[in-house]
């Protein structure tokens, strides 16, 4: 496995908001987590980044012990994140975005995983000068997504990513996650079930913090899952 969460809870203030998660991700596959707002998904992806402590349990990425370690560190060991609301520098240009994850990364082969990221989305290419702040929203995501591929993840992590997004890029967002699939791991917070079932290898739901329903993307139908989601 290459993360496996155990037993994890987090808190805010009095409030439960992770209660005993649990579930591991395969090298390379896809997992989508579901689940209705406000059930713990976001709170979930921000303790699994370290950007607040966990209050209880074990998070292990590639066999070693990261429940404590500081963000950069978890960077460092393999997860890009893509946060919910897309937080790029909108004073620096789509390059700069790009380059610093780069060069803080020391990547091997920095030329063609620049390349790689423009041919996935053309859009950053076209704007490469342009700054950050100037691209409409759903660019913003996609060099959001290009920013977190910079640091060659092997788990790229994205919360809501086509939440409140133009169709057209929706489209084109879903494309570049298709095309990621199978190269490296994902863990998915989508809130479209269509989208969810065609790309997860295997599926989530939270409720109320907890994980209620677990399996492979495969049985997502059969499991009745989209009756979990309807408000
Ligand atoms: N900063 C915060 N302070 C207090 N409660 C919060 C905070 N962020 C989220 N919550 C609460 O924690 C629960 C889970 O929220 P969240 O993880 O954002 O859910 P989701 O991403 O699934 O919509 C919700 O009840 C939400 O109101
Ligand atoms: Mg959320």
């Amino acid at each position: 496995m290459l993360l496996t969460i155990s037993n994890l809870s987090q808190h805010y203030g009095s409030a439960r908001a992770l209660d005993g998660v649990g579930f591991s991700v395969d090298k390379d596959s896809c997992t989508a987590v579901l689940g209705r707002n406000g059930a713990g998904k976001t709170t979930l992806l921000q303790t699994l980044m370290g950007l607040m402590p966990a209050t209880g349990g074990r998070i292990e990425l590639d066999g070693a012990d990261i429940t404590t370690a500081p963000p950069h560190r978890r960077a460092r060991g393999g997860l890009g994140y893509v946060p919910q609301g897309r937080e790029i520098f909108s004073d620096l240009s789509v390059g700069q975005n790009i380059e610093i994850v780069l060069r803080n990364h020391r990547v091997s082969e920095p030329d063609a995983l620049r390349d790689e990221i423009v041919t996935l989305f053309p859009v950053l290419g076209e704007m490469w000068h342009r700054r950050g702040g100037d691209l409409s929203g759903g660019q913003q995501q996609q060099l959001a997504i290009g920013r977190a591929l910079a640091s060659r993840p092997k788990m790229l992590i994205l919360d809501e990513p086509t939440e409140g997004i133009q169709p057209s890029i929706v489209q084109a967002i879903e494309d570049a996650i298709r095309d990621l699939k199978g190269r490296m791991a994902i863990l998915l917070v989508e809130q479209y079930y269509d989208f969810a079932r065609s790309v997860a290898d295997a599926y989530v739901v939270l409720d109320r913090g907890r994980v209620v329903k677990s399996g492979k993307g495969a049985d997502m139908e059969r499991d009745g899952v989209a009756d979990l989601l309807t408000v």
